[in-house]
């Protein structure tokens, strides 16, 4: 097995990560753009690396990006979904992990409802390095490093700035990824949701909590929307209707007009336009959405290299 880069075994999540295995990440993604603007989208950084996605919740963005990153970098890459695994027949997911690290991938990318499925079958897997695609409501450490390297972009230094992040806090992964790294990395949380919408003891991530959206948009530099995440509702009376929810959580020409010319809109994705986010917004020119998309290719490059690639594998990543 080759050496992985930055001291990671595993991509669990941004929380156990250091300032220097995140910035490492990121910068490794920034060089693999390129790759991805190429007429011919090929390198042979993972050639002859197996990839495995196992996708146990729906996506769009995320598995088609891990697969694309992998393919791009000559990995082999397999896609199972849990409609199409064997879970469907009864096998437990200990079972399934057991039998897909027997056929000896390089790299077990899982993305599952349950919060720990990664850590959990670390202990179990011992050569395959695990990179964790979501799990429940807990971590997506990917989309946290993709929009680092987004906001690297846009903003450069993300150390003092703002970040407000609106909607669904309870369940957003992506919130709670954002919380840990923004400790880490310097910049500053602050939280917008209805009571109904907000994890218990969200102070111990040390963010600002409103309840009024109008009051936080002074002084933030970047307004992350979520998406009100139904399919994890155990209830369906968080708020009294979308209508409602648009009119007091969701970021409209007017709020990000209040907000300042500096500031940028991110969205985790998919968007439920009308509800958290109205359409002029998300098509505008503040709107960093689709750059994210395409940052997130580069950054699974990057966990994939950094999980499977080795030494040599930075040097012909880097030789463009
Ligand atoms: C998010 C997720 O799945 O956590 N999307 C993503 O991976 N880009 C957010 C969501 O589903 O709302």
């Amino acid at each position: 097995m080759p050496k992985p880069l930055f001291g990671l075994k595993h991509l669990f999540g941004i929380e156990g990560l250091r300032r220097e295995q995140i910035e490492s990440l990121v910068n490794l993604g920034d060089d693999f753009i390129e790759i991805n603007t190429r007429s011919i989208k090929k390198a042979p950084t993972l050639r002859g690396r197996t990839v495995i996605n196992l996708f146990f919740e729906n996506s769009t963005r995320t598995r088609t990006s891990f697969e694309i990153a992998g393919k791009r970098l000559s990995a082999d890459v397999i896609n199972i979904s849990a409609s199409t695994s064997a879970t469907k027949k009864g096998e437990t997911l200990l079972d399934t992990g057991q039998t897909l690290a027997a056929m000896q991938p390089h790299v077990l990318v899982i993305r599952h409802s349950v919060a720990g499925t990664c850590e959990f079958l670390a202990e179990f897997l011992d050569s395959t390095a695990l990179i964790n695609a979501g799990d429940g409501s807990h971590e997506h450490p990917t989309q946290i490093l993709t929009d680092l390297l987004t906001l690297k972009h846009n903003i450069g230094d993300v150390s003092g700035k703002t970040m407000t992040i609106v909607g669904d806090i309870s369940h957003s992964r992506v919130a709670r990824s954002h919380m840990l790294a923004a400790k880490i990395m310097g910049y500053k949380v602050r939280i917008v949701a209805p009571k109904t919408l907000l994890p218990a003891f969200v102070e111990r991530y040390g963010c600002e909590v409103f309840h009024d959206f109008d009051a936080a948009l002074a002084g933030t530099d970047i307004l992350y929307m979520l998406r009100v995440q139904t399919e994890r509702l155990t209830t369906n009376c968080c708020f009294p209707s979308i209508r409602e929810y648009h009119e007091t959580y969701g970021l409209n020409m007017k709020r990000l007009k209040a907000a300042g010319e500096h500031c940028m809109v991110m969205h985790p994705g998919p968007m439920n336009r009308g509800v958290e986010i109205a359409t002029d917004v998300a098509d505008s020119m503040k709107s960093l959405i689709l750059e994210q998309v395409e940052h997130g290719v580069a950054i699974r490059m990057a966990a994939l290299t950094a999980l499977c690639g080795g030494a040599s594998a930075l040097v012909i990543g880097r030789n463009k």
